[in-house]
């Protein structure tokens, strides 16, 4: 029987929480630093890489808004997501759901168009050249108020069809949901559909938020709701999928390390858990690794990848040619 590296490496999946700025290799943000002149303080790839250590999500925050500065023009915006997405199609991602973070652009002056076309552009030729299929996701940042986010939706509006729905993201310790139940009201009531992060830093009271309040169909993390008996109850009784990114929760040190990390338990308790990579460039691995940290048997790599797949807001049509994909994979490795 082949390893699990190459057993996860083959297995179709589908990445339903990736922040596109968090895709940023230091390799990247230097070129664009020097292609934009913008200055940088870290002299070096290395010395920038150096500072990837981080000790909670604020922490990691400040260097994700310092190193998004470097994008200014739409072919920045493009090439940042070419290289996503290059190296999902090379990890067998079949379908992508990307957020993207208009305020962390619009707020330094980039126009919202700059950063939409070049996202935009990129998804469509990664489409063509890798027959995947991609969406986008436009997330508000929790921590600015919710007159930004809705104007941020405003801006939007003219491209519309070029996003499937909204998140919630940023520092989340005393940014409850609540604070955006008016603004994610309306972009439902525009067709959109509605995620947002919740239990990761924050406590499982914000999940129920963000599920009675903004109504949102996924919760991206939602690892503390495991202090909430009841509360799992409901997620499994609702089967409400959980982004779960196991990579970025021990960087930021939502858990001690690997090992502890709940995920097992999770999909034991029924939870409908997928794998995420979160912000690849900064926690040490894309897809494979993360699928790859946490040692789980060929079961369960295959229930975590199925369910990623069934959580997507991809078409039934498409949804169930990416199921028999993964079945058909499944049944000639055993
Ligand atoms: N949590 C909240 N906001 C974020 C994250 C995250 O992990 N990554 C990028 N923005
Ligand atoms: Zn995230």
């Amino acid at each position: 029987m082949e390893d699990a590296d190459a057993f996860i490496a083959g297995l179709p999946k589908a990445e339903l929480h990736i922040h596109i700025e968090g895709s940023l290799e230091p390799e990247l943000t230097m070129a664009l630093a020097a292609r934009n002149g913008v200055a940088l303080r870290f002299a070096s790839i290395a010395e920038l890489r150096a500072a990837y250590s981080f000790s909670s999500l604020q922490d990691f925050l400040d260097l994700y808004y310092e190193g998004m500065r470097v994008l200014l023009h739409e072919q920045d915006f493009y090439d940042l997501a070419t290289a996503y997405l290059k190296k999902a199609a090379s990890q067998n991602v079949r379908h992508a759901e990307i957020f993207f973070d208009p305020q962390g652009h619009t707020d330094r002056g980039v126009p919202f168009k700059t950063m939409i076309d070049g996202l935009w552009r990129a998804l469509k030729d990664a489409e063509r050249a890798y027959g995947m299929t991609t969406a986008l996701i436009l997330c508000f940042l929790r921590h600015l108020d919710e007159a930004s986010a809705q104007r941020t939706l405003d801006e939007a509006l003219p491209w519309r069809d070029h996003f499937i729905g909204v998140g919630l993201d940023s520092s989340e310790k005393d940014q409850p949901p609540s604070k955006f139940e008016r603004v994610f009201a309306r972009a439902r009531g525009l067709g959109l559909k509605a995620v947002a992060h919740a239990g990761e830093e924050g406590p499982p009271d914000y999940v129920r938020q963000a599920l009675d309040l903004l109504k949102v169909e996924r919760i991206d993390h939602g690892v503390r709701a495991l202090e909430d008996p009841a509360l799992v109850r409901r997620l499994v009784h609702e089967r409400i999928p959980l982004t779960v990114c196991p990579l970025s929760n021990v960087r930021l040190r939502v858990v001690p390390d690997i090992a502890a990390h709940p995920l097992r338990r999770m999909l034991r308790d029924g939870l409908m858990a997928t794998i995420n990579s979160d912000d690849p460039a900064y926690f040490g691995g894309y897809m494979n690794e993360n699928f790859s940290a946490a040692r789980f048997d060929r079961d369960e790599i295959v229930t975590l990848a199925r369910n990623g797949f069934l959580a997507a807001f991809c078409d039934d049509g498409t949804k169930r040619r990416y199921l028999s994909e993964l079945d058909a994979y499944g049944l000639s490795r055993r």
